[in-house]
């Protein structure tokens, strides 16, 4: 709804849409989804109730949530060519990019994938890619392994289901721990949707020309592929791999001083608080490193957040962590390799994309977007024949 468009002297602070979906209120650290804090959410939710309340507006009542689990649960399977198609990729593939791929490549297996005036249609292509992304993400880990694909196992809830399709390596049922489980299904919550961000404008941009949500989507997938964006929990890691003891961090924190270093994990562009989903994500570290046992890359986290909360060139910049500072630490102690990173925010992310592309394409005063420039560059120049520059 670039109609709505007023810009502030920077420019880049564009009010691009209207949205009832997401609040944040970045100098106070508030985040909520459809009004319900997220503190809540995390705490007395699931992943899937709370996809359907991005989706519907509202929290289901026990009916609604078991036919909305029922519909997500029997789409969970991909069509037997895309299995063929991944198999194409190279083996040192990065997941995110094969991730792209496959998710732009569903459009091509649903005949009804560009008829998105139809609002039954329509709501098929949200289950659909609700429930299929888990099984590409496993896909594409099975696959930079060298390991056989493992099927969905309806029986399983969503992120159980998911941890099968990635860990299964017997014919035996996977059993997944109910606690890990359960802090995979916190961490889809927390990611799953916020406001008007890099990878959710791509996808209203994408959109607002009418094409599939598999197509809009795949535009969502790419943008989190960047470092400063979805692929920050990674860059994560391996910057506290990079640090490696506690003794070297002050000097981790000059380097970032003197501009040859990035604090990756920290800042946003909206909050200049504290993320509040970081704080979640924190406790959740505690809980699951009670499972699985710590790791000292979290002495390293904790002790550059204590030297960054207290030192001027953060605290002027407004430099706090956001949602990817910790969350890395979480997945490396479930198991997860550090190229799946990404791959686990555009998971649940594709609730809030396929959300706010649900309530682009139902805005009757929606147009295509078509963002405005500053112009900069010479104007009414005359023709100079290639022999005289
Ligand atoms: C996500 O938008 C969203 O909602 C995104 C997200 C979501 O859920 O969709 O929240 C997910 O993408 C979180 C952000 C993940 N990215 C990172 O952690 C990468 C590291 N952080 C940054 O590169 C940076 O903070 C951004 C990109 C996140 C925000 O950049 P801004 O707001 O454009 O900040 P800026 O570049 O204008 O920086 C202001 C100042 C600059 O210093 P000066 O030029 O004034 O001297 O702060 C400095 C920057 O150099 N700065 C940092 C820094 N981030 C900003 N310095 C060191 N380390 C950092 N991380």
């Amino acid at each position: 709804d670039f109609g709505m468009m007023t810009y502030d002297p920077a420019f880049m602070n564009t009010a691009s849409c209207r949205s009832s979906i997401t609040y944040i209120d970045g100098d106070k650290g508030i985040l909520e989804y459809r009004g319900y804090p997220i503190e809540q959410l995390a705490e007395k939710s699931t992943y899937l109730e709370v996809a359907y309340l991005l989706i519907h507006g509202e929290l289901p009542n026990q009916k609604q949530l078991d036919e909305w689990t029922y519909q997500i649960t029997t789409h969970t399977f991909v069509h037997e060519n895309l299995k063929q198609f991944c198999e194409g990729f190279r083996y040192d593939a990065h997941p995110m990019g094969m991730l792209l791929a496959t998710t732009g490549a569903l459009s091509t297996f649903y005949p009804d994938a560009n008829k998105i005036d139809d609002p039954e249609i329509r709501y098929s292509h949200v289950v659909r890619l609700i429930a299929k992304m888990p099984t590409l993400a496993a896909f594409a880990y099975r696959h930079a392994r060298g390991m056989p694909y493992v099927y969905p196992d309806n029986d399983l809830n969503y992120p159980g289901n998911f941890l099968g399709m990635l860990f299964k390596m017997t014919e035996l049922k996977y059993q997944p721990d109910p606690r890990i489980e359960r802090a995979l299904d916190i961490l889809f919550i927390l990611h799953a949707d916020h406001e008007q961000n890099c990878s959710t404008s791509a996808v209203r941009a994408v959109g607002s020309s009418q094409v599939d949500p598999y197509s809009a989507v795949a535009a969502g997938v790419a943008a989190l592929y960047g470092p400063l964006h979805g692929g920050a929990n990674e860059a994560v890691l391996r910057m506290l791999r990079r640090i490696g003891t506690l003794e070297n961090v002050p000097a981790f924190v000059e380097g970032v001083k003197n501009g040859n270093e990035r604090l990756m994990g920290f800042g946003h562009r909206v909050y200049k608080n504290y993320d509040p989903r970081a704080k979640i994500i924190k406790k959740a570290c505690e809980d699951v490193f009670e499972v699985t046992g710590t790791s000292p890359l979290l002495d390293i986290a904790v002790e550059l957040e204590k030297i960054a909360l207290e030192d001027e060139y953060f605290v002027s910049r407004k430099l706090y962590p956001n949602v990817d500072f910790y969350s890395g630490l979480i997945y490396e102690a479930l198991g997860m390799p550090v190229d799946m990173f990404p791959v686990l925010f555009a998971i649940p992310r594709t609730s809030g994309w396929i959300a706010q592309w649900l309530e682009m394409t139902q805005d009757k005063e929606q147009k295509i977007a078509r963002p405005r420039q500053i112009y900069t560059g010479g104007r009414t120049l005359d023709y100079v024949p290639i022999g005289d520059r």
